[in-house]
């Protein structure tokens, strides 16, 4: 049985995520910054959690050679952030508030949770990369989640 692309698409669509902005630098020091929906927690003994990265994102190389990054999870008022950590060919970080981790990476303001991770193994994933990372130290904010579902942002109704 073959699967058809569009409704490949359509059917992970389905599935609600929330919204991340994974942080790293790259060997010149360089701050790096993409949206990634594809997070998940994967072990609490150890705190290991992943992120799916597409082999050819800019920031791949930075992700996949740095010891480590921070998960940023984004606020129900961050859209704005979300889009604009996945427009190509801008410095992402410009106008952005942010202070850093213990490991010199972006936590950037506002944020409901932060992950600085260290990373731990990396797997093939087709087109992806599974980045794992263990987690190293927290933060925790109150507030509403920024959801991605079907293509779109969502929040969650009460
Ligand atoms: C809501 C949203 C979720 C995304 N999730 C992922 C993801 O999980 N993994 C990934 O590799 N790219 C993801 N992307 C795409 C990257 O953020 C984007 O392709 C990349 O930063 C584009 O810039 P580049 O061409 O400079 O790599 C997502 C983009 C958006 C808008």
């Amino acid at each position: 049985m073959s699967v058809n692309p569009d409704e490949f698409r359509a059917v992970l669509g389905r599935f609600p995520s929330g919204v991340t902005v994974v942080t790293t630098k790259s060997a010149d020091g360089s701050d790096q910054g993409m949206t990634v929906s594809a997070f998940c927690s994967v072990s609490l003994d150890p705190p290991l959690v992943l992120v799916c990265i597409e082999k050819t994102a800019s920031v791949y190389p930075a992700l996949t050679a740095a010891p480590g990054f921070v998960v940023n999870i984004l606020s129900a008022k961050q859209e704005q952030i979300a889009r604009r950590f996945a427009i190509i060919d801008i410095d992402r970080f410009e106008g952005v508030g942010f202070t850093r981790s213990s490991s010199s990476y972006a936590i950037l303001d506002d944020v409901l949770g932060v992950l600085e991770c260290r990373r731990v193994a990396m797997h093939d994933g087709g087109d992806h990369t599974i980045i794992l990372g263990e987690v190293e130290a927290t933060r925790v904010e109150s507030g509403a989640p920024l959801l991605y579902y079907r293509g779109g942002y969502a929040q969650l109704e009460h």
